[in-house]
């Protein structure tokens, strides 16, 4: 097995480092425009793995495409971060151009991988993606869910002192403010979590989850690495070992949840043949509500992108 993370700041070369850490892949490569950082970044993963104890090699290369050839899965994290003040949707008019060249350079080596898209704004770089390779979709999909929804299960776990393992649950929509955490799917190891927490606390945590992005930007001045970098490479981990993992996934709707045309998080069956299965949940009227308002805020960016003719 073959793995491409192309941009090694980060989150791309957090997410190689948790991959070759979890021996995903025999060869993973990460790729970079900046000069020499790739390479960097790649052998100094490489140099742990006498200490940490693992076999995975790991290549850095700058911008050489050919070095990524046959890879199997490719995940995309090359772009600008925000900035403090900044929402991921100002990224557009840079990154959508990197996301293109990229997915260009991409395809022509590797024309049967699974692209797992993390530049932001996620939902419509996942959307360029798609249009650039115009790979099916069931092989183009976007990393947010996962983030999302672990940010939102480490607020409940420190709120209810349990194990953040035990806490099960999903969050639906775009990646943005307008995400839609699902407290009626929220569970402790089966128990409800509205039978555990006041809804004035759980409320405030959905919206603490909702703008948990920002939060990091403000107190480091870019945003997070950690807990991105290991949400995609977790997604890769459940495509490479066709694991059939249940996870929050960033896909191109065709007329699930009543939605068409539009990229949305929304649970997938993720395994080798990238997604493998969409889940509807019956959702209530609110939820519906919700839903809708976050595709309505997608969309809009989606037709950013279209006028800006990438
Ligand atoms: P970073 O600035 O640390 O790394 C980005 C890397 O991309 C840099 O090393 C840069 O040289 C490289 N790059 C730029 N243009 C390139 C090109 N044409 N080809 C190859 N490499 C290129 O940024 P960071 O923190 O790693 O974030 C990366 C992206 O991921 C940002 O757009 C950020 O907003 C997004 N992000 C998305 C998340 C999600 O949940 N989907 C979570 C966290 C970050
Ligand atoms: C995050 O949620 C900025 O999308 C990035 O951390």
């Amino acid at each position: 097995m073959k793995i491409t993370v192309v941009g090694a700041g980060n989150v791309g070369a957090t997410c190689a480092d948790v991959l070759a850490y979890r021996e995903v892949a025999n060869e993973i490569v990460l790729i970079d425009i900046k000069e020499g950082i790739a390479e960097g970044k790649a052998l100094d993963i490489w140099q742990k793995a006498p200490i940490n104890l693992y076999d995975s090699r790991t290549v850095g290369t700058t911008n050489d495409y050919s070095k990524t050839a046959g890879s199997d899965v490719v995940v995309i994290t090359s772009g600008l971060p925000r900035k403090p003040g900044m929402s991921r949707d100002d990224l557009i008019g840079t990154n959508a151009g990197i996301v293109k060249s990229v997915t260009e350079n991409v395809i022509k080596h590797s024309p049967n991988a699974i692209i797992i898209v993390v530049s932001n704004p996620l939902d419509v770089m996942t959307y360029q993606a798609h249009l650039t390779s115009k790979f099916p979709r069931t092989r183009v999909m976007g990393m947010a869910g996962i983030l999302d929804t672990a940010r939102y299960r480490a607020f409940l776990a420190e709120a209810l002192n349990v194990s953040p393992k035990d806490i099960q649950a999903m969050i639906l929509g775009g990646h943005g403010d307008t995400m839609v955490p699902l407290p009626r799917y929220t569970t402790v190891s089966g128990i409800p979590v509205t039978e555990l927490i006041a809804a004035d606390k759980l409320n405030a945590i959905i919206e603490r989850t909702k703008v948990g992005g920002g939060e990091l930007v403000k107190l480091m001045g870019t945003s997070a690495w950690y807990a991105p970098g290991s949400a995609a490479a977790q997604m890769v981990e459940a495509i490479v070992k066709d694991q059939r993992r249940v996870l929050p996934v960033c896909v191109q709707l065709d007329g699930e949840y009543g939605i068409k045309n539009c990229y949305l998080g929304v649970p997938a069956v993720l395994g080798k043949n990238g997604i493998e299965r969409i889940i509807e949940l019956e959702l209530n009227d609110d939820e519906k509500a919700l839903l809708e308002t976050s595709r309505k805020h997608v969309k809009e960016v989606m037709e950013v992108l279209d006028k800006l003719g990438k």
